[in-house]
């Protein structure tokens, strides 16, 4: 995951930027599966729980959510890209959740259903971000807990991309914070470094 793009993208903008970076997605970046199981230990779902891959796209985080809730828990993996599922599933990740087509801005779940959600490398490609942190507050229940991650910090992404960072940076801080508030979360722990950006929210009441 070394891309950023601007806001607004439709899903169709979604589907052609990802199709073709699908088959070799996970052989790019071979040496994030410790960062995701880390990230993935922060967020904290217990045995038992039902929890959500966002944009999971090839399901990396998808063993690391497994062995945390356990074979008795729930783990979900949508995407909006089939070629991201497909590749997921010739990954084996489809053994450790379910696999769906579907876009985290219109969610095929029940209110309060899910104790977490994780989204990595996910709100950048948001079409309309507020709309989606909104719909998965919906899901999760109040108390329930979100990570946003990404496995390279901001600066060290921007400055791959011979990007500048600039205040309107959704991922920044006093940005991020009041958007989380207004979408019906708690930003409760903000890390951004070279080699990780997590952003830990919790499901207001
Ligand atoms: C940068 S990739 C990250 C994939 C995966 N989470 C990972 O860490 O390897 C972003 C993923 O989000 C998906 N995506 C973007 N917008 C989405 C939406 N509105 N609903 C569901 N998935 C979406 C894309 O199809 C893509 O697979």
């Amino acid at each position: 995951m070394r891309h950023q793009r601007a806001h607004g993208d439709s899903a169709a903008d979604v589907r052609d930027f990802f199709t073709p970076r699908a088959a070799d997605w996970d052989s790019r970046f071979p040496d994030d599966g410790p960062a995701y199981a880390a990230a993935v230990a922060e967020l904290g779902p217990r045995t038992g729980d039902a929890v959500l891959d966002a944009g999971c796209g090839t399901g990396r985080a998808l063993p690391a959510l497994r062995a945390a809730v356990g074979p008795g828990g729930t783990v979900l993996g949508f995407d909006l890209t089939p070629a991201m599922l497909e590749a997921a599933v010739r990954a084996g990740r489809d053994r450790d959740g379910a696999l769906a087509l579907a876009d985290v801005a219109r969610l095929p779940l029940r209110d309060g259903c899910l104790d977490a959600v994780f989204a990595a490398g996910l709100i950048s490609h948001l079409t309309d971000p507020a709309d989606a942190l909104r719909e998965l507050a919906r899901v999760v229940r109040p108390g329930g807990s979100f990570a946003l991650f990404h496995p390279v910090g901001r600066a060290a992404l921007a400055a791959r991309h011979g990007r500048e960072l600039t205040p309107e940076d959704l991922r920044a801080e006093p940005n991020l914070r009041p958007l989380l508030a207004r979408c019906g979360w708690r930003l409760d722990a903000y890390t951004d470094e070279d080699t990780r950006f997590l952003a830990l929210a919790v499901r207001r009441d």
